[in-house]
């Protein structure tokens, strides 16, 4: 038993998501308190994206979009085996076909999954290419694999990694006493929740375009974090980071499966490298099912003990989790996190597969934690005749562990409740689970959410003000689909009296000032303080220099409209366009560097959330509908309402998704993939989206860093499966414990309660 190492481990994850990247910043002074709410103008209202237009008219440049002279297309070969022994290879067809520039092999030895890279080509076109893959002969002798989780994990599976069990530990902790707390208890319940593999299929298939100059090489990524990929690139090719760039302009969507380098990154700079051209590579929509990462399945078999006043005793999780070749998600932290219980023990167990290795996916872990623990929670409620939110009330704490750790630094979860719970009308609910009637059921359910997203220390911004008075924010952060750059922009206009379409707003470029990687929601609560840093200490420059020429002290100068003026003396105005005129001005007067500093300790960062939900089963065809949905937030204060809205419909939308549709169907006598597209991969349509009702609690961490403001990515995508799942079980009184809720598990549920 590990515990202080696992402590460790949530501590950095709590506040930076990547365990793998340990970017942690301990050597950051901590964030001076955060400001006050005021009275802004452009933060916290509701700014139309600055770039709207462009994206919506199909003119911002994504990378499948970009064309550079004399750039060849690239195209990867994959194993269709789930494992074998690669016999021989054969490049020599490919390599006399005409137009074909670059061949190159990229496995030897065996493969690992059906779906590894084995060869690529660059030519002239893209025909050219697939005719050449055809020409490459691979010898292969197929050998014992295993596809299935239960087989895997049997005596005698074939073992995937030669060196290792396909069973192993991943992730174990404990608190008090478990025993002695089902021993308090007047109910004890046993559950076990499952969720599938859900495939990443980001609108933007991912894609890469590397193209070299002498030593120095440029790539054109479809990435999450043009720093990371860039000295990840550098150091698989062994060569400087500095003479690696790497750009990301515009983006469809990464939900992490982009958040690390991506193989076909590599290959594009390898062949651009053999044929002296630059090569774009763009992965198939088949590609991506098989290649790019998934979210792993869980098994997660829970204990729980309950007093009648509603008290938890004590909570076991075991969960076994299958990431294929890579590690599957804790899914303990909410387990362990969210509701107050003194006892508590969980183990997450990893279960290997020869399937693509897994990559994170809007919050890993966290939201399939969420669907077991929090589905089980409405299971204990039901048991003493507890209506659930009372129950969550009941356990709520204001400390992390369960309320045994530091206090949480800002905590809006109550607010969650009361807001959602007036704005689904709670009280429709059934009192019961299942005592309504007819053929369809109506039910209310809710569930709630914990992330971490409290950016990234060391965060870096440049604002720049030119001769001409305009403003220009850099930072190597990059936009995935978010709003980055409206968000920059707002924050930079509030600082300097502007409007945000006035400031030019340049990210997606790893030459920019250090951001991290878009991802574990920590873009807002890293780039956001950043920028106002350098906005304050821009706006501090522009009266003094102004308080020299008005002859006015600094302190009774404002900025708005892109002027200074003493607010007692209309005559006392000037211009920014005229505060430099005339004058060299020295640089260190016209770039401003901002900073995201550290977090005080002695507090855990966390947002929260909270969802309500109402559904209709259709007790004949077991067809779920949402009807609605209402989703609470507290990620401190809101730096662009409409952004954050767009956001919070988002991760809905995909937990519906993922609720009732998606999972990856492999099979298990041949080991390949049996839907690789988005015909057979079923994903929700306009047709399954409700109404979503985002709600804010719009409160100011004091603490967290200079604007209060947490993130918000993975949050409202945490609790939407439970919050269904609960509401299914209101509806018809009998829980479906495994997503995707398919119509014939919800039959299979229906009519083992009707049989009693
Ligand atoms: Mo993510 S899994 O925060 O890109």
């Amino acid at each position: 038993m590990d515990t202080k190492r696992h402590i460790d481990d949530w501590e950095i994850s709590s506040r930076l998501f990547d365990e793998e990247t340990g970017e942690i910043g301990a050597d950051i002074p901590p964030a001076p308190p955060a400001e006050e709410p005021q009275d802004f103008k452009h933060i916290g209202a509701r700014t139309p994206r600055i770039d709207g237009r462009k994206i919506v008219t199909g003119s911002a440049p994504y990378t499948q979009d970009i064309k550079l002279r004399g750039m060849l297309i690239g195209k990867i070969l994959r194993s269709p085996h789930a494992k074998a022994e690669i016999v021989s290879v054969d490049l020599s067809g490919a390599k006399s076909l005409k137009g074909i520039k670059a061949v190159l092999q990229l496995a030897e030895g065996k493969v690992d999954f059906a779906g590894q890279q084995v060869a690529a080509v660059a030519a002239v076109d893209e025909n050219t290419a697939e005719e050449a893959l055809r020409l490459i002969r691979v010898e292969y002798k197929p050998l014992p694999f295993v596809v299935q989780e239960g087989r895997a994990m049997a005596d005698d599976a074939p073992q995937v990694y030669d060196d290792r069990p396909n069973v192993q530990p991943y992730r174990d902790y404990k608190r008090g006493d478990v025993e002695a707390g089902f021993k308090q208890a007047d109910v004890v319940l046993e559950r076990t929740y499952k969720t599938s593999v859900e495939i990443h299929h980001p609108a933007e298939t991912h894609s890469s375009i590397a193209k070299w100059e002498g030593d120095r090489l440029t790539v054109w990524d479809s990435t999450q974090a043009v720093h990371s990929v860039r000295n990840a690139l550098a150091s698989a090719l062994q060569m400087p980071f500095s003479r690696v760039k790497v750009i990301k302009q515009y983006m469809g969507g990464g939900f992490g499966s982009k958040l690390a380098l991506s193989n076909q990154t590599v290959v594009a700079a390898k062949l651009a490298r053999i044929s002296g051209h630059p090569v774009k590579i763009i992965l198939s929509r088949k590609d991506n099912s098989l290649c790019v990462g998934n979210r792993p399945s869980t098994v997660q078999k829970m204990k729980g003990g309950v007093k009648k006043d509603g008290t938890i005793t004590a909570l076991t999780l075991v969960n076994h989790t299958s990431g294929g070749l890579r590690r599957g998600d804790s899914c303990s932290i909410p387990f362990m996190e969210v509701y107050r219980c003194e006892n508590c023990t969980v183990d997450d167990i990893t279960v290997y597969m020869n399937t693509g290795a897994s990559r994170p996916t809007r919050a890993p872990g966290h939201t399939q934690g969420t669907f077991g623990y929090d589905g089980f929670m409405d299971e204990l409620a039901a048991a003493i005749d507890m209506d659930p939110l009372e129950f969550r009330r009941k356990n709520y704490t204001e400390n992390n562990l369960g309320g045994t750790g530091i206090p949480y630094s800002s905590k809006g979860l109550n607010q969650c409740y009361d807001l959602g719970a007036e704005a689904i009308g709670w009280e429709r609910r059934n009192r019961r689970p299942g005592e309504g009637s007819g053929k369809i059921r109506r039910g209310l359910g809710m569930a709630t959410q914990i992330w971490g997203g409290a950016g990234v220390p060391g965060t870096l911004a440049d604002l720049m003000i030119y001769p001409d008075g305009s403003v220009e924010i850099k930072c190597g952060t990059q936009d995935i689909g978010c709003g980055t750059r409206t968000h920059m922009a707002v924050v930079a206009a509030e600082a300097l009296g502007l409007d945000p379409r006035d400031i030019t707003v340049k990210l997606g470029d790893s030459d920019y000032p250090y951001a991290p990687i878009s991802g574990g929601s920590l873009t807002t609560p890293s780039v956001a303080p950043a920028v106002r840093d350098a906005a304050l200490k821009a706006a501090e420059a522009l009266k003094r220099i102004a308080a020299q020429k008005l002859e006015v002290p600094a302190e009774s100068l404002v900025l708005a409209d892109g002027k200074v003026f003493d607010p007692d003396n209309q005559e006392k105005t000037i211009a920014y366009s005229e505060l430099f005129q005339g004058q060299e001005r020295p640089r260190r007067e016209t770039v401003f560097h901002g900073e995201r500093k550290g977090l005080p300790p002695g507090y855990a960062y966390n947002s929260f959330g909270a969802h309500f939900v109402e559904v209709e089963v259709d007790t004949e065809t077991g067809r779920i509908r949402v009807l609605k949905v209402v989703a609470a937030h507290e990620v401190g204060r809101i730096i662009n309402r409409q952004t954050a809205e767009s956001q919070v419909v988002g991760g809905v939308t995909q937990g519906i998704s993922a609720t009732l549709f998606e999972q990856r169907i492999i099979d298990g006598t041949i080991g390949s993939l049996v839907n690789p597209n988005l015909r057979d991969y079923k994903i929700a349509t306009s047709l399954d989206v409700p109404e979503i009702i985002p709600i804010f609690v719009d409160m100011v961490d004091p603490r967290i860093n200079i604007l209060g403001t947490k993130g918000l990515g993975e949050p409202p995508r945490i609790p939407i499966s439970a919050a269904i799942g609960n509401a299914v079980y209101n509806a018809i009184g009998v829980p479906i414990r495994e997503i995707p809720m398919t119509p014939d598990r919800v039959l299979s549920a229906w009519n083992q309660k009707e049989v009693g």
